[in-house]
């Protein structure tokens, strides 16, 4: 079974070119769930697709590169949704997945286990499946993760609200 930092090399192995383009700067300052940039979350969907693959026994059925790519790039669309551009934003869900599909192909030579597993990857809130098992994980893995970080994202919210509401608390009985 493969350790965390394994992974972490395997992602990083495979997804160097990806992680270095200089759009990656967009992913980097842009929010994808709560305060979780489209960057982390993109390298956690990644990890955690690898780790299916592993767990599972995957080996001999999966493209590991080509897993790798299609989780780094799924939500490669470039933008931040949360940005008021005049309401272009308000279909995100359905169409982001063409819109990183788009931008992928402009900046990276990708096969079509690639392209068809960004395409599909908000199955079934977009209408066609995945057509490869690669597709199908990237799917398990981006949903696992945004839940995962949507929750933890809201946790240290309640964390740091409840703190600096002791932080005044402290502050009025000093004065007092
Ligand atoms: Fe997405
Ligand atoms: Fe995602």
């Amino acid at each position: 079974m493969l350790s965390r930092e394994r992974i972490d090399t395997i992602v990083r192995h495979y997804g160097r070119d990806i992680l270095k383009h200089e759009h990656m700067e967009i992913e980097r300052r842009s929010l994808q769930h709560g305060d979780v940039t489209t960057y982390g979350h993109s390298l956690r969907v990644a990890a955690l697709s690898v780790w299916i693959a592993d767990r599972l026994r995957l080996w001999n059925c999966v493209d590991l590169r080509a897993l790798v790519r299609a989780a780094l790039l799924h939500d490669y669309f470039l933008y931040d949704w949360h940005d008021d551009d005049g309401g272009s934003h308000r279909l995100h869900g359905f169409r982001h997945p063409y819109t990183a599909e788009a931008n992928a192909r402009a900046d990276f030579e990708l096969d079509d286990v690639v392209l068809n597993s960004i395409r599909t990857h908000m199955f079934p809130l977009t209408p066609v499946p995945p057509r490869y098992l690669e597709g199908v994980i990237v799917n398990v893995a981006d949903t696992v993760s945004a839940v995962q970080e949507t929750i933890a994202s809201r946790l240290r919210r309640v964390r740091r609200t409840r703190a600096a509401r002791k932080h005044e608390q402290v502050g009025e009985r000093c004065r007092r």
